[in-house]
């Protein structure tokens, strides 16, 4: 295993078309496109790894998976009346969508949809209170206290939040938002600036693999069933407008985020992390698209 990735990585580092970094959010325009990571943790308690796997990136939308699971465990089935599980079809930060459909984003995973998930975690809470809570989950899965908020990428993003705060406001006109505005947007922000490398994101998101447990700790994070779920939720909807052509070149359930980053599962295998900060037209990873279907052809890890 630790000789595919370090081909993958090899075989990447070649390659001129990186993709374009992110920079709707200021911060994120910084960041180097040369970089590569790649990360595997198995169920069976195995790490492997290639390129700058212990570099902190932002995680971006893949903190949607980590705040769907919180939502999740306050309110059960009683949370899809708040939000939809269909695939969109349009990009991560689209409206049009809301209009014709009550206000009610279509998944948890484009910006309207998470928005949603962050109001529905609140429950009254300040900004402050559900961060440390969603901080506190995401240390929990992947093991390591040391993650953190970036608060430059936050701030960048509170910045130039006309976008997402249009998608607020608007939830909010359907009385679909029971929170001020402002405070779901700053919570949101920060959840989406959470920075971490590739070996803690893979480590993160072996609950998913293992049918709702924790490793190493053997406590069960989500019933094997909601683990199916959200994996499901991830294979429909995790690339947005794209989820189709990563389900047809990958075939895992796969998050992506702005950061460059892309958690996939492998159920009942493991979890893999895999990061390049250059994005395709839809907002997704280029490169580590890329290192992911090289990977499930070697290893015929599809789900399909
Ligand atoms: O709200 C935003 O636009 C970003 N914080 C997250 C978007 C994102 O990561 C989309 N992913 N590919």
């Amino acid at each position: 295993m630790q000789e595919l990735l370090n081909k993958i990585a090899a075989e990447l580092a070649l390659e001129t078309e990186r993709g374009k970094v992110a920079d709707y959010i200021p911060q994120l325009a910084h960041v180097d496109p040369s970089q590569f990571a790649i990360s595997l943790a198995t169920v069976d308690g195995q790490r492997f790894s290639a390129g700058c796997a212990t570099t902190p990136f932002s995680i971006q939308s893949i903190s949607k998976v980590f705040t769907l699971t919180i939502a999740l465990g306050k309110w059960g089935d009683g949370l899809w009346s708040r939000v939809g599980r269909e695939p969109s079809g349009d990009p991560f930060n689209s409206i049009v969508q809301l209009e014709h459909e009550g206000g009610k984003p279509r998944n948890p995973f484009i910006n309207a949809g998470a928005i949603a998930i962050v109001d529905a975690i609140m429950m009254g809470h300040e900004p402050k209170e559900t961060l440390a809570e969603i901080l506190s989950f995401v240390r929990y899965i992947a093991d390591d206290n040391s993650i953190c908020f970036d608060h430059q990428v936050a701030a960048s993003e509170m910045q130039h939040k006309d976008r997402n705060a249009s998608l607020a406001h608007f939830m909010k006109a359907f009385g679909r938002l029971r929170h001020d505005v402002d405070k779901v947007l700053g919570t949101y922000f920060h959840q989406c600036a959470i920075a971490m490398s590739c070996e803690q994101l893979a480590h993160a998101g072996l609950f998913l693999a293992s049918d709702g447990v924790n490793q190493p700790s053997d406590l069960r994070v989500v019933s094997p069933q909601r683990a199916r779920r959200i994996n499901s939720l991830m294979m429909m909807c995790g690339h947005y407008d794209a989820s189709g052509e990563f389900a047809f070149r990958v075939g895992l359930p796969g998050k992506s985020g702005v950061g460059g980053g892309i958690l996939a599962i492998a159920p009942g295998r493991g979890s893999l992390a895999v990061w390049s900060p250059g994005l395709d037209k839809y907002g997704n990873s280029l490169l580590g698209t890329r290192a992911l279907e090289m990977f499930v052809q070697h290893t015929g890890w599809s789900v399909f």
